[in-house]
């Protein structure tokens, strides 16, 4: 059975890395597409060395844009490859400008999408990821979800053909690549090179357009409230937000951020496991942070990751300096919430690849 399987962003090579071992366990010809959406060697690369994911068949170097642009350029090239390719089936995970032109693309030439990571919902319509996985999910024949609030969302939608509460592919790839991680020879070298000492700082990321569409001033409030906080404050910075970051930190002031660039899955594992506390605006790293035990503050109105509020391990902050450094420093995390599993047991990739090779669901 051939798959096409369009990547594009960084969480989804993590995602895929997982998913793509487990499809050719299962017999499956995989043909990956990658559609350049994240291009920078740190931003792309890195991940297919070290997650030993396969290359790419097809490179379509469709990377920055506007949301048509990008889309648009993404969909026709998608096209040529499935005319070309003659899959079975598309396979697209979560909700980025990837997702939704594979998605596109593939469901018009009629061949049915796989698409891992449904049923997620922000209920936030601004956002182009909410407008990206609403899309993608009413128009593909699987639907995996992580968790089941993700099923149930896709119930008050309509959809329950189709749906397959699979677990989270991303708990595969923690639980695998942590101890990958952990034997690296050097291991310690990023906390040596960095300076920091194990359990000793705190770990940020920022890169959503709603963070970064508020420009210089919403920065400031977030650098601020960092400079409060007792601990460095580690942020390997996405691209998107690099340029502001660094106006920021040269206006000065901002002393107690380590600003550095981004890094390969591996050490951002090590980082954030061995991190008192994480700061993001990020999907994938408010979830790496349930499952490694660190409390998260959230910096965004609302989360898709509803599971990760339970006993405090997450907080939603306001991108205000006064309520992020509340939040920041009043979580207390409550053990007793740790013995639900709410994303499942860590086998999701293989429960995708039996479901899509041995399933009952109809083509
Ligand atoms: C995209 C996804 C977002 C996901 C994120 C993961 C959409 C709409 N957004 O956001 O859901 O959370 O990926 O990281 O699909 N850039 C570079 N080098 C790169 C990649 C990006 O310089 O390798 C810069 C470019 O200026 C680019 C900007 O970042 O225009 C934004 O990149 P883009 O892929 O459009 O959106 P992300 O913010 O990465
Ligand atoms: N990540 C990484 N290096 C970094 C920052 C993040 O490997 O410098 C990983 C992180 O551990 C998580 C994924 O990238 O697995 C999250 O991606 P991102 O925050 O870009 O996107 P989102 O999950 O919000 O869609």
């Amino acid at each position: 059975m051939k798959v096409v399987t369009v990547v594009g962003a960084r969480p989804q090579f993590i995602k895929a890395s997982v998913v793509s071992a487990a499809l050719a366990e299962a017999g499956c010809r995989e043909v990956l597409v990658h559609t350049g959406q994240h291009y920078d060697a740190n931003m792309s690369d890195v991940f297919f060395e070290e997650l030993g994911i396969p290359r790419p068949a097809y490179q379509l170097g469709v990377g920055s844009g506007t949301h048509g642009r990008q889309t648009g350029e993404m969909l026709i090239k998608i096209e040529d490859v499935i005319l070309e390719e003659k899959p079975r089936i598309v396979l697209v995970y979560g909700d980025t400008n990837s997702t939704l032109a594979g998605a596109l693309a593939a469901s018009k030439m009629h061949i049915p999408v796989a698409h891992v990571e449904a049923g997620l919902r922000s209920y936030n319509r601004r956002m182009p990821e909410e407008q990206n996985r609403v899309l993608t999910d009413h128009i593909s024949r699987w639907l995996f979800c992580p968790t089941q609030t993700a099923v149930e969302n896709l119930k008050k939608e309509g959809l329950t053909r189709g749906v397959c509460r699979s677990g989270d592919v991303m708990l595969d790839s923690v639980l695998h690549f942590l101890e990958v991680a952990k034997e690296l020879p050097g291991k310690s070298d990023i906390f040596d090179t960095l300076g920091i000492i194990p359990g000793e700082y705190r770990l940020a990321t920022l890169h959503r357009a709603e963070t970064t569409e508020c420009g210089l001033s919403a920065i400031r409030q977030i650098f601020a409230a960092f400079e409060q906080l007792p601990e460095k404050v580690v942020l390997p910075i996405h691209p998107r937000t690099r340029a502001l970051a660094q106006e920021a930190i040269a206006e000065g002031g901002f002393d107690n951020i380590l600003l550095i660039d981004p890094v390969g899955y591996l050490e951002m594992l090590l980082l954030t496991s061995s991190a008192k506390q994480v700061l993001t605006d990020s999907g994938g790293l408010q979830k790496e942070a349930w499952f490694l035990h660190v409390p998260c503050v959230t910096l965004r109105g609302e989360t898709e990751w509803v599971e990760t509020l339970r006993g405090g391990w997450n907080v939603l902050a306001k991108l205000e300096t006064e309520d992020i450094v509340q939040k920041a420093l009043s979580t207390v995390p409550d053990e007793s919430v740790r013995a639900e599993a709410p994303f499942g047991d860590g086998h999701a990739a293989q429960a995708i690849a039996r479901e899509l090779t041995q399933g009952e669901i109809s083509f």
